[in-house]
């Protein structure tokens, strides 16, 4: 910045951050002129592409007409035709939008959503969220509570008001040393345990990531899991959310992980790729019936957000439903899925320290090892994943950090490009990792 001082309190506190000044296509340009092909759409945001000019003229739109009318005042038009525009490709009768302007505001929001649903219907001990270990669902202390990241949760441990969590469908490093199928789907039967060791009474909701995003790197669950715990969730009256922050929006090769895998949860959360990375807008997604539940309920739904229902956030939003819908880009995620996966196969399969490569529509992940035979993690004071990123970064490559994979230790890469990346810079991203292999770890 011109060797000015900074004000600015910035994300990284141990060195200074480049000044990005431009984004087009899968391109972010910084005040050097260097450029980065941004493999992982910076945190699993930009679907779309960087730099839609839809996406400019819609919100410049916006803000001439309206860019605030007071939610609990007004509904606005960009609200209505979002709703209506998602609705038709969410499952079943899962239609009914509440608008925030994070992942963890969507996640706080559907967390208290279930409560209220109990509540209205006179189930008013069933407050116990049960979620995951390996999981993240946001920052804000109740999102937190619910995420299943040790290193993010301690040092606000004492302040939260924990979920339960049960372990992660994660066959690589399978919590009860089981194999799938013949484990008969272990770690979805622990829910079951789970609830009727607390009481089916108390428990409200079951939230989890479809497809283990940012802490286990993409991994899809095994084959029966989804179905299960929604037949478990079913029986004990317990509701079934599933954070699609980072799996929805086409990011899985389906609209939502939830059509994918062909099971609708009760309430969905959304954020991400709502708005491509345009502006900060998520949604807790809630089926008509629940919905009519909280209307007809006594109390409502006694919740909020200043900012909730934002016409510019969403009408950003619809611009970003209808490129992905005018491009085909979630068929295109899709078809270009299996190139990526295929690509990072090709390029690291033989590297002796990568344990696992795995994924979903364009969302993969690279586990780093130190045996690949045992799958030994790296010490985590190796800080494998973080050199591999910055070497990466400098090299003009942008990747997502994933750590904590195995207990403490754990390393895996992330890679999740805008849905319009073509083949051959899937091939220079997937080149630029296996040069990073080598030029780091050998
Ligand atoms: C699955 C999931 N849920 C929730 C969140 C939190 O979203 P936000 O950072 O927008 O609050 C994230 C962010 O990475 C996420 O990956």
């Amino acid at each position: 910045m011109d060797g000015q001082k900074s004000s600015l309190f910035t994300r990284r506190l141990d060195q200074p951050l480049p000044l990005a000044v431009e984004g087009d296509g899968v391109w972010i340009t910084d005040e050097s002129g260097k450029r980065y092909l941004d493999a992982s759409g910076g945190a699993v945001v930009v679907n779309i592409g960087h730099g839609r000019k839809e996406i400019a003229r819609a919100v410049g739109g916006q803000l001439e007409r309206l860019y605030y009318a007071h939610p609990t005042m007004f509904t606005c038009l960009p609200a209505e035709e979002l709703a209506q525009a998602l609705a038709v490709h969410t499952p079943d009768d899962l239609n009914r939008f509440y608008f925030m302007t994070s992942g963890s505001e969507a996640n706080e929001t559907a967390i208290k959503m279930a409560r209220q649903v109990h509540q209205s219907q006179g189930r008013h001990d069933k407050t116990v969220l049960i979620s995951r270990w390996r999981s993240y669902h946001g920052l804000s202390l109740g999102a937190l509570a619910a995420a299943g990241r040790p290193a993010f949760r301690m040092p606000y441990m004492a302040m939260l008001r924990d979920a339960v969590h049960i372990p992660p469908p994660y066959c690589l490093r399978c919590s009860y040393g089981l194999t799938h199928p013949s484990c008969q789907l272990r770690c979805a039967l622990a829910l079951d345990e789970t609830i009727q060791n607390l009481g089916a009474s108390v428990v409200s909701a079951f939230l989890l990531e479809p497809v283990s995003g940012a802490t286990l790197a993409g991994y899809p669950p095994p084959e029966g899991y989804l179905a299960l715990v929604r037949e478990i969730c079913d029986r004990h009256q317990v509701l079934l959310i599933f954070d699609e922050v980072m799996t929805g929006m086409g990011r899985t090769g389906a609209w939502f992980a939830g059509n994918r895998y062909g099971v609708t949860p009760d309430i969905m959360t959304l954020g991400k790729g709502i708005t491509g990375g345009s502006l900060a807008l998520s949604a807790a997604v809630v089926r008509e019936e629940l919905y009519q539940v909280l209307k007809d309920g006594l109390g409502g739904f006694s919740h909020g957000g200043t900012y909730s229902h934002h016409p510019v956030g969403c009408a950003a939003a619809l611009a970003a439903v209808r490129i992905l819908e005018g491009e085909s880009l979630v068929e295109r995620s899709a078809q270009m899925g299996p190139v990526l996966g295929g690509e990072l196969k090709r390029a690291l399969g033989d590297s002796p320290y990568v344990g696992d490569i795995r994924g979903v529509g364009l969302l993969w992940g690279v586990e780093l090892v130190a045996d690949r035979g045992t799958l030994t993690p790296f010490p985590r004071v190796d800080q494998v994943t973080e050199r591999l990123w910055q070497h990466l970064f400098d090299n003009g490559i942008i990747v997502y950090k994933s750590v904590g994979l195995a207990g403490s230790d754990g390393d895996a890469l992330v890679l999740a490009p805008p849905f319009i990346i073509t083949e051959d810079q899937i091939g220079q991203a997937a080149a630029a990792v296996k040069e990073a292999l080598v030029g780091v770890l050998s």
